[in-house]
């Protein structure tokens, strides 16, 4: 949640460019710029050009002034503390850090216990959900039946959804435990997280199949024209017909050169050490410990997985999702407006010194991923 925000904030940064089509350019401060101490940034709008410089603190954000009218200078403010919302199963320090809970016991939001009266599913305890007839109920095991939502099923299966009234139908089944081209039961928005590379399509009317693995055709982090649509086209699967692919986006990033580059697919570097990763969770037994909608949320895997495995995870993640910004920006800039991206790495790769004792999880930036999109249908 923290992370989407964020990362909203930083596309509009981005989307902001000065001229339609054409993407801003990120420099380094010259050193004939007067910065004044608290000045990280600064956008000549004549020439759509940022100068940017690091903040003297990294714990800093580097924010618009917003206020001036000619030149836009951006300063280092320290980050406003965003809410914590722990669901049930996550980490607190007071009451106040939960959502939906009743006490803060041993550092860990406490919802409603298994058999109690509920209204949704956010209440209930790690391992139930808030059944139709509002109590919180034992989740669905792997092979049995009688799911309609992702989020009555155990935290490592989904529901595979066939009929919408007899539910005998339906069987909660693990995660990404498909084949390519096997049939299943539904396809929301185009994504099934039962799919071995999360896309399924529409074959015949209102029957869906998984998809071949998609990658950037023309190669991960191609360059692209935003108004040029299919240069951040996939490879074609030609199961269905017409034959099937998806499209990357074309974002404009952090560069000098005013270059804008394809958003990566599952089928790309960062996004398949990502999606590694992702299993690596799924398989273990501390995704159980979570509330069923925060299965694969960053603070249930903060709350739970041994720290290593958690920043690598963030690492992979804003990379993934993050890509085509970061690409060839130069490091000033990157030291300016992405610190979050550059701490996750440095946690993740060891050289990250400055742990302030575990409370970090709001300077984070953690990009908006289709998996989150597409995951736990409620
Ligand atoms: C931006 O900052 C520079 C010095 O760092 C200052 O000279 C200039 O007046 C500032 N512009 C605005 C609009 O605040
Ligand atoms: C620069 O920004 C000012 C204030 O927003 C605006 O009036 C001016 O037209 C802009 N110049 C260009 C070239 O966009
Ligand atoms: C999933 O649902 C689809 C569509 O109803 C069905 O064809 C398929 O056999 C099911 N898969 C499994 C493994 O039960
Ligand atoms: C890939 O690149 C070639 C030439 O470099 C171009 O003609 C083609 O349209 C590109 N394909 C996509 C999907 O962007």
């Amino acid at each position: 949640m923290v992370g989407f925000l964020k990362s909203l904030l930083l596309i509009a940064l981005l989307s902001c460019a000065y001229g339609l089509n054409q993407c801003a350019k990120y420099l380094c401060k010259t050193s004939d710029q007067d910065f004044l101490p608290e000045t990280c940034a600064y956008q000549d709008n004549i020439t759509d050009t940022y100068y940017a410089r690091k903040c003297s603190d990294s714990s800093y954000d580097c924010v618009s002034d917003a206020t001036s009218s000619y030149q836009f200078n951006y300063t280092c403010k320290v980050p406003t503390p965003l809410p914590v919302n722990s669901l049930p199963g996550e980490w607190c320090k007071t009451l106040d850090d939960c959502l939906y809970s009743t006490a803060c016991n041993d550092g860990i939001c406490i919802g409603t216990p298994k058999g109690q009266p509920c209204t949704y599913n956010g209440q209930c305890e790690p391992g139930t959900f808030c059944s139709s007839s509002n109590v919180c109920t034992a989740q669905i095991e792997i092979g049995e039946t009688g799911c309609l939502y992702d989020s009555q099923c155990v935290n490592n299966g989904a529901c595979n959804i066939t009929s919408q009234n007899d539910l005998s139908m339906n069987k909660c089944l693990k995660f990404r435990s498909f084949s390519v081209h096997d049939p299943v039961g539904h396809c929301n928005t185009g994504f099934s997280t039962l799919c071995p590379y999360i896309y399924c399509a529409e074959k015949e009317p209102y029957m869906f199949y998984c998809t071949d693995l998609f990658s950037t055709a023309n190669g991960t982090g191609t360059q692209c024209e935003m108004n040029n649509r299919g240069d951040c086209d996939s490879n074609e699967d030609s199961f269905f017909s017409p034959a099937y692919s998806v499209e990357g986006d074309c974002t404009c990033g952090f560069n000098s050169e005013r270059i804008s580059y394809c958003s990566a697919l599952p089928g790309d570097a960062p996004y398949k050490k990502y999606m590694a990763q992702l299993l690596k969770w799924v398989a273990s037994e501390a995704i159980f410990s979570c509330n069923t909608l925060n299965r694969f949320d960053d603070n249930c895997i903060k709350t739970h997985w041994d720290k290593d495995n958690y920043n690598t995870y963030v690492y992979y993640e804003m990379q993934a999702n993050g890509y085509q910004w970061y690409v060839n920006a130069p490091d000033c800039v990157m030291e300016a407006f992405a610190q979050n991206y550059l701490q996750a790495q440095a946690a993740a790769t060891g050289g990250n010194d400055n742990d302030n004792g575990g409370d970090d999880s709001a300077t984070f930036l953690v990009s908006f991923s289709i998996l989150t999109l597409a995951l736990i249908s409620q």
